[in-house]
């Protein structure tokens, strides 16, 4: 039987190199590894075969988005992944070069913008019997099936709090910095005691508290709001939510909050985007290593209410060390590479990638890595809160 042929865009990043080196150890498959530099990517494919010798894994030249036909041309993939970015106002030209030639698409977008253009193009990409799924890394693909576990058998999902909060000392890579930074002092939506409003990127700071599942494993780490698809995407999947808010932190506190300070120019209109900065930050926060450890996670709450009217909070965190965090953006995707390459996934359309696996499915690719997940329930019945969980910011 032929190799399922991938190929990897930005297959030298960090979450990129990542997912090649997971994509390459799978039975059947063959992947390309990307990078605007041959040599780069050479030495990322010699990487992964020096972990695995049994990897397939070629390297490409390539620079997007002129060198991408060509670089179809060359490797004839199944399917293409983006995992280039920053995907913040960028042009669909990937997913429509996709669509044209018939491959099916996956990326790891997590610009709000930018899911909803790629959803913009179901028609075109279902006629052409193109899967293509936007944002298949940690938002929203591990999200919203960590929220749809936690909200099973729930009649109302009444609140629904998102928190990923980096460790200082893991590889973080230019074009994520960038992503979050063109977030940061621009408006985002939130919904906020049963009404739509409106946060702006890294402010309404707060610290894990007691009440957090973090907080045991990571103690009070300050995390400020962030843009994520997540915020469009669950109030269209949930409609009677009350509270929906996406937060994500720094461990460094003169980083997390530095960069609450920097957001005030760009929500006075006094700078148009912090992403011109990403290079020079993201060397800084590689320079406050020492302020703090390997240890990051995710934290999901949920408030909802049964058939029988009982109220009850629901919460999952994922807490990685030794720098093992990169790893789990990554993981989405290979999930879903899996189910396009077995047939088991085979409606085609243009759409985010939202409950594509359950989430055991997730956990049982954790096992080599230093990353444990946790359910945890409130074993009473919580008394009524007036379907709120909004706190002073
Ligand atoms: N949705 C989520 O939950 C989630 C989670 C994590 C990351 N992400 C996203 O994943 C993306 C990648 O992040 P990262 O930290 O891995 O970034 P990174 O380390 O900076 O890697 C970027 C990659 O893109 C390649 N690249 C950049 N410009 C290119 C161009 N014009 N043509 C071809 N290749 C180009 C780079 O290749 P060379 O420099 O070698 O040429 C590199 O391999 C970001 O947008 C990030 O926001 C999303």
């Amino acid at each position: 039987m032929s190799a399922f042929r991938v190929l990897v865009l930005g297959g030298s990043g960090v979450f990129g190199h990542r997912l090649s080196m997971g994509l390459a150890r799978e039975p059947g498959f063959a992947v390309f590894l990307a990078s605007r530099q041959m040599a780069r990517a050479v030495r990322c494919c010699e990487a992964i075969r020096q972990r695995n010798p049994e990897a397939r894994v070629e390297p490409v030249a390539l620079t997007l988005p002129q060198g991408f036909p060509a670089a179809i041309e060359a490797t004839r993939p199944d399917l293409v992944v983006d995992a280039s970015g920053p995907f913040q106002g960028r042009s669909l030209a990937v997913l429509e070069t996709c669509i044209d030639r018939g491959l099916h698409y996956l990326d790891l977008a997590d610009a709000r913008d930018f899911v909803q253009r790629v959803v913009a193009l179901d028609v075109s990409a279902e006629a052409a019997g193109v899967i293509a799924l936007t944002g298949a890394s940690s938002i929203p693909a591990l999200s919203s099936s960590v929220v749809a576990a936690l909200a099973e058998g729930l009649a109302q999902v009444e609140s629904i709090d998102i928190a990923i909060l980096s460790a200082q000392r893991q590889e973080r890579g230019v074009a994520m910095v960038a992503g979050v930074l063109e977030g940061v002092g621009k408006p985002l939506p939130v919904i906020a005691e049963g009404r739509p409003g409106v946060a702006y990127g890294w402010q309404s700071q707060r610290r894990l508290g007691p009440d957090d599942p973090l907080y045991g494993a990571l103690g009070p780490r300050w995390i400020g709001a962030c843009d994520a698809p997540d915020l469009d995407l669950l109030p269209a999947r949930y409609p009677g939510l009350r509270a929906l808010r996406f937060q994500a932190g720094l461990e460094a506190t003169p980083a997390q909050l530095g960069l609450w300070a920097l957001s005030w120019p760009v929500r006075l209109g006094l700078l148009p985007s912090l992403a011109p900065l990403a290079k020079g930050l993201t060397r800084l926060a590689e320079g406050l290593a020492p302020l703090g450890s390997a240890r990051g996670g995710m934290q999901v709450v949920l408030r909802g209410r049964s058939a029988a009217g009982r109220v009850e909070r629901r919460a999952w965190r994922l807490v990685a060390d030794r720098g093992d965090g990169p790893w789990v953006p990554t993981l989405p995707a290979l999930l879903v590479a899996r189910q396009i390459a077995s047939g088991a996934l085979t409606r085609p359309g243009a759409r985010a990638c939202v409950e594509a696996f359950e989430l055991p499915a997730f956990e049982a690719l954790l096992g080599p890595l230093a990353i444990e997940t946790e359910a945890i329930d409130d074993p009473e019945p919580e008394p009524e809160r007036g379907g709120s969980h909004e706190r002073a910011a």
